[in-house]
């Protein structure tokens, strides 16, 4: 098939999280991936600083992947997973099972991380209601957090323009403070202050009742509003708080997962093991879309149990979960970061990745960098309204060559785990040639 891209074959479709008349003027469209790069439609050659949009850990255009794909489409391309299945799933379970921590051995899977989020908030309420806390309907979330877009992670999520326009979102949500602290500036890898930031958690269960809080959800990096590294000390005294009053604590993962942050989740990375895991970009590398939450044993024993025997146990699924393709997908890319060592180079090339980073600092515009494992966010000063700035630099890194994710004024770079220390190099280099025109 042949896709055409003249400006007036652009029009019908309304993209996602997008200036759709700026872009419809002059789009910016890539036709092929290989490796760390990209070529867009004009055939200019673009390092992918963001892996694609934190999924692509592997590199682009691994054949691996696309031949289990085939071999998956040869063989069976769907078959419904309500009621029946088919062997990919399960095999894509066991390998998650497998570098989960604790007992988060049960697999749900879904379609995108706004799917994963949903069914971790719906599963918590399920679960208190199952052992017989059916009053435990209020979620906690926390300010600047992003999970998705679906009324469940909006309303979670504390980003205002992502909640501004939809209305109220579930009632009974409630939000911690965020953990950027005025001190917290140019701080590399996790501050040493405002661990008790968690005890917001405590104030909630003092204000509303234990009895009628079901979950508390985080990022373990939140990520999306510009990468904050939790304070030293936070995420233990969250645990602690969910431990004390039976909270189900759940990490969104969803770009701290495989390998991100050196270990395979950001629940190894900073010793703490919660109730329930949220995934989806780096599962299938992004060749497919998915999303899975892992859950403890314990948690589908309860519901599991709870009900009849064959009687289905939890009324809750997507028609595409546990897509045979997806999961073959999914198989192929865990082999491959089993095969290449990925989270363990992940945390190997962090030092070097973030000495790169952390050297444009000197800039006059730069007012504050973060950064973990491969993980890093450039704040840069606003000009007039905020974004703008931003915008400007997206498009302008872009035109020489770099492909970043901008959130306001915050320049994302989350590069593929199989980077080498020259593309962090050719990255700075063209962030700072750009950001020194402002
Ligand atoms: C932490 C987190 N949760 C959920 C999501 C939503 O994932 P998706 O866009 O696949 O729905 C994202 C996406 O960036 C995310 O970063």
């Amino acid at each position: 098939m042949n896709y055409h891209t003249t400006a007036n074959t652009l029009e019908h479709l309304w993209m996602p999280f997008t200036a759709n008349r700026d872009f419809k003027e002059n789009p910016r469209l890539f036709v092929k991936g290989q490796g760390v790069y990209l070529w867009t439609h004009k055939g200019d050659q673009v390092l992918d600083g963001v892996s694609g949009l934190f999924c692509v850990a592997a590199g682009h255009g691994r054949p691996e992947i696309r031949d289990a794909v085939m071999r998956q489409l040869d063989t069976l391309d769907y078959v419904p997973h309500f009621q029946f299945g088919a062997p990919p799933s399960f095999e894509l379970a066991r390998r998650i099972a497998a570098i989960t921590p604790g007992d988060l051995n049960r697999v749900f899977f879904c379609n995108s991380g706004s799917e994963a989020v949903d069914t971790a908030l719906k599963v918590a309420l399920a679960y208190h209601r199952a052992r017989g806390e059916g009053t435990r309907t209020r979620i906690v979330g926390r300010e600047r957090a992003y999970h998705g877009v679906n009324f469940g992670g909006m309303s979670v999520g504390g980003m205002v323009n992502n909640r501004k326009t939809f209305g109220l979102g579930l009632p009974g949500v409630v939000h911690m403070r965020h953990t950027q602290l005025p001190e917290h500036k140019f701080v590399r890898g996790q501050p040493e202050t405002g661990a008790l930031l968690a005890d917001d958690l405590q104030r909630m269960v003092d204000l509303h009742g234990a009895d009628t809080i079901a979950a508390c959800i985080v990022e373990p990096v939140a990520g999306s509003i510009g990468f904050l590294v939790p304070p030293k000390g936070y995420l233990e005294r969250l645990r602690a708080i969910c431990d004390r009053h039976s909270i189900l604590l759940i990490f969104d993962e969803v770009i701290c997962g495989f390998g991100r942050v050196g270990k395979a989740f950001g629940a190894q990375a900073f010793g703490v093991t919660p109730d329930a895991m949220t995934m989806a970009k780096a599962l299938t590398n992004g060749a497919i879309p998915m999303g899975a939450v892992a859950f403890r044993e314990g948690i589908y024993d309860t519901i599991v149990n709870s009900a009849a025997p064959g009687a289905i146990e939890l009324f809750h699924g997507y028609t595409y979960s546990a897509h045979p393709v997806a999961s073959a997908a999914g198989c192929a890319t865990q082999e491959i970061y089993v095969q290449e060592r990925l989270f363990e180079r992940a945390a190997k090339l962090s030092p070097a990745f973030l000495d790169a980073v952390f050297s444009l600092r000197e800039l006059p515009i730069v007012t504050d960098i973060r950064g973990y494992g491969l993980l890093a966010a450039i704040d840069v000063a606003p000009l007039g309204t905020p974004g703008t700035r931003g915008f400007q630099i997206m498009k302008q890194l872009y035109e020489a060559g770099l492909l970043v994710k901008m959130t306001g004024d915050a320049i994302l770079i989350s590069p593929p785990l199989v980077s080498e220390e020259k593309h962090f190099d050719e990255l700075v280099a063209k962030v700072k040639a750009t950001l020194q025109k402002h």
